[in-house]
Parts: structure tokens; C-alpha cells; sequence
């Protein structure tokens, strides 16, 4: 084999694409019942971009991402994420001056080069949405409701929303200090990783999945005690209103994202059903985000959720999503008038919403039977020299066996596909 697809890619099979339309059918259902509007953005960005939302210091900036100089010695990047180009995007196109609230969502590929491994890909696949211009609470937790009204829709109950306030500027500064005294205390014993971040970013010490680092940072004091007023009241309206809704959700004083753009709310959604990589979705408040990359100032939040993982979960719990549905018709044909028949035919009900399926590969009759069958079809029509000179034909129910006479002049289809 010459070519095989890039490390960490995978190819979308056409055996395997109707549950990745089941998830989008949901994703396209629910952000319309909660009127997001779908916005696409370009893959490939300035590299700035990322670089400035995201942070220089994450992993995702300082390690991931796909970045490469083009033919005019512009640096770009292909995006590792939704956020930063959709507020690009609100900003360049003037958005605000069409509504005060701003709530788009999208879906598409997303790019970071991770060390590959189950449920961790280099091109991966995320549904997301960001509501610009409120800064209620209201808005945080609709971005919870949104991926859990996906997962509801599509019959997955098995997740855990796990919520947390990272504060704002105000107060985590002078938090983030005093951690860093207090690590600093502890440094030698905690792992390279972990010694790094406490000059870079103390807070992501904190979700360390080393189990020695957590030990040793079990009484590390949490932002979430150390709140300004203004952030405390917000985190308190956050959890009344999850109460009110009677949403399961745990209080994770550890969770820190890794993207540096968050201000106030942060949240996760992981599943036991999957391994190591257990984030199914991911999300929170950037107050700060859309003046940083040169809007006015515009409160901000957003979530983004994993399909392939999301798709993890699915077959796990279901053995396989839906198989996908065959045609409704196959057409049978004897000879080659009844095969320019049996074409014309298919292209009338086509037409007219029908799947409708053929043979093409000029196949005896029993294996043309054999394919409607591997097919699903759902009715098999057989036409022959003698059904064209008496214009009538059997209809065959493939599920009950049942023949219907037909008349091959007024046959139109009783079903139509399923949409
Ligand atoms: P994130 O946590 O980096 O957040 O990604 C969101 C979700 O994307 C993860 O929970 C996971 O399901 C999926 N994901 C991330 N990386 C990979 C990968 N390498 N392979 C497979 N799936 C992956 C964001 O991207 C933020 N933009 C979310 C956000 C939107 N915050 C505010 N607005």
C-alpha cells in the first residue's frame, strides 16, 4: 500500500456515516429548538489568532498545533478549535450590530497533533456553540443544557457535568499567587510537568492526572474559595439555576481547562464509558476573550463537544447506532430494454423523493435479488421482456415476502425514504 491516511486521521466510511448523521441531525435539531444559528468558519487561520485566545503556554499553542508558513510567508494555523475563529469572525463581520446577543454554534473538523490513541485523534470532530454579548447565567447554563439535550436526544444517560468558577481578573491573580507560594512548598516532590507550571500557569498543577501529584496537592487551596463577590454570585446563580432545572452536577474545585481563555464558569462532561480520554464536552465563560483579540468589550461563553468520543459512548451503549437504511425500491431487470426501463423508472421516482436502487453491473437475476437483500431494500420490483409486453409486474415486500401486482404505466411508490 502506497498512501494510508495521515497518523491520527481517520477515514469516514460509508458504512459507518449514518451515525455520524444521526449525531448531526441531533446537533442541528436541538441548536435550532435553542435558535443558534450555524456559522462556518474557514479551517486555516491566521496562527496569531490561536496563539493570543488559546495562550501561548498551553499545550494546545506550545505543542499541538498544525502551524505552517504559506507561499505569501504568512504563518497559519489549522484550527485546533472553534472558539477563537468564531469570535473572529463575530468581530470582523460587525455581528453585535445585528443583535445585542449574538448565539451561533458549529460542527466540523478541528486539528491538534496529540499523541494518537483511543479517543484522542489529530483530526478530530466537535459540535460547539458560543452566545456573545450576555454575561447572565442564564447563558452558562444553557451551554451545559445544549450537549446534554444532544446526548438525551440520542439516548446516552451514562456522563457526569462537573462545573467550576476559575474567577476573573480581579481575583485570580492574587490567588494564583498565593497557590504558587504554597506548590512552591511542595515543588521537588511533584512531577517535571507539574514544577514547570507552577511559573507558568499554577492552576493547571491542579489537574494533574498524576496520581503522586494529586496526593501531594490534596489540601492546595481551590479558587473556588477565594472568589471575588462579583464571581461567587455568579457561580451561586449558576448552581441555583442547575437546581432549579434538577440537573445532576458535581462542584470539581480541581477543574481547570486547557485553554487559557476562561474567566468565571468552566465546566466538563465526561463518561465512565470511556477510557482515559474521558472529556466528553467541555466549555465555559470568556469575558475577556473578544476585546483581547480587538472587539469591544463583549461578555462571552461557549462549549465545544467531541463527536468521535460522543460516537464512543453511542456504540458502547447500543452495540451499533441505527444500521443505515436501504432503498425503498430495488428494480429488478431481466434484459437491457427492461434495464432502460428499470433506469428510466428509478429516475421518474427519484424524482419524486424515493431512494431507489438498480443494478449496473448487468448481474443475473439471482445475484440482482441477492443485492436488493445485502441492501435492505424494501420492495424489489422484477421486470422482463414478458412484464413490458403485459405492463404489469409483481411488487415484492422483502420483509413479509408478500407480491402485489402492479401496473408498470401508473407505479408510483407507496413509502417515500425516510428523511
Ligand atoms: P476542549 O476541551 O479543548 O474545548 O475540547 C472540547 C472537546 O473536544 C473535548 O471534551 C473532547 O471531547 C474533544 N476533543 C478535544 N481534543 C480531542 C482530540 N485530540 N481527539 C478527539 N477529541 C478531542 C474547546 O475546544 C473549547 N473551544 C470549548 C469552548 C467553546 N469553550 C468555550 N467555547
Amino acid at each position: 500500500m502506497k498512501y494510508r491516511a495521515i497518523k491520527g486521521t481517520k477515514d469516514i466510511l460509508p458504512n459507518d456515516v449514518g451515525s455520524w448523521q444521526l449525531v448531526e441531525g441531533a446537533v442541528h435539531r436541538v441548536m435550532r429548538d435553542f435558535n443558534y444559528k450555524e456559522l462556518r468558519t474557514p479551517i486555516f487561520e491566521q496562527t496569531a489568532l490561536f496563539a493570543r485566545s488559546i495562550g501561548e503556554l498551553t499545550d494546545i499553542v506550545s505543542k499541538e498545533m498544525y502551524t505552517f508558513t504559506d507561499r505569501g510567508n504568512e504563518s497559519v494555523t489549522l484550527r485546533p478549535e472553534g472558539t477563537a475563529a468564531a469570535l473572529r469572525a463575530y468581530i470582523q463581520n460587525n455581528l453585535s450590530d445585528q443583535s445585542p446577543l449574538t448565539k451561533v454554534y458549529y460542527l466540523g473538523p478541528m486539528f491538534r497533533q496529540e499523541r494518537p490513541q483511543a479517543g484522542r485523534l489529530r483530526q478530530f470532530h466537535q459540535f460547539g456553540a458560543e452566545a456573545l454579548g450576555g454575561s447572565s447565567p442564564l447563558l452558562d447554563v444553557e451551554m451545559m443544557l445544549l450537549p446534554m439535550e444532544i446526548y438525551r436526544q440520542l439516548g446516552v444517560a451514562t456522563f457526569s457535568l462537573k462545573v467550576n468558577s476559575v474567577g476573573c481578573d480581579r481575583c485570580r491573580p492574587p490567588y494564583k499567587e498565593f497557590l504558587r507560594t504554597e506548590l512552591l512548598k511542595i515543588q521537588r516532590q511533584l512531577s517535571a510537568d507539574c514544577q514547570a507550571r507552577i511559573h507558568n500557569n499554577p492552576l493547571r498543577v491542579l489537574d494533574s492526572k498524576d496520581a503522586n501529584d494529586r496526593r501531594l496537592t490534596a489540601n492546595a487551596p481551590l479558587i473556588k474559595d477565594h472568589l471575588c463577590e462579583e464571581c461567587k454570585s455568579h457561580f451561586t446563580e449558576v448552581q441555583r439555576l442547575l437546581d432549579t432545572l434538577q440537573t445532576v452536577y458535581e462542584i470539581d474545585g480541581r477543574l481547570v481547562r486547557g485553554l487559557d481563555y476562561y474567566t468565571k464558569t468552566a465546566f466538563e462532561i465526561t463518561s465512565t464509558a470511556l477510557g482515559s480520554q474521558d472529556a466528553l464536552a467541555g466549555g465555559g465563560r470568556y469575558d475577556l476573550l473578544v476585546e483581547e483579540l480587538g472587539g469591544k468589550p463583549t461578555p462571552g461563553v461557549g462549549f465545544a463537544a467531541g463527536i468521535e468520543r460522543l460516537l464512543m459512548v453511542l456504540e458502547k451503549i447500543s452495540g451499533s447506532l441505527r444500521a443505515d437504511s436501504g432503498p425503498v425500491l430495488f428494480v429488478v431487470a431481466l434484459d437491457d430494454a427492461s434495464r432502460r426501463w428499470t433506469f428510466a423508472k428509478a429516475t421518474e421516482l427519484r424524482s419524486k423523493g424515493a431512494a431507489v436502487e438498480l443494478d449496473y453491473l448487468g448481474r443475473s437475476v439471482k445475484a440482482q435479488m441477492r443485492e436488493a437483500n445485502r441492501q435492505n431494500a424494501q420492495y424489489v420490483l422484477v421486470v422482463g421482456e414478458s412484464e413490458l409486453a403485459s405492463r404489469s409486474a409483481k411488487l415484492k415486500n422483502m420483509q413479509t415476502g408478500y407480491e402485489t401486482p402492479v401496473s408498470l404505466d401508473n407505479f408510483t411508490l407507496p413509502i417515500h425514504s425516510p428523511a
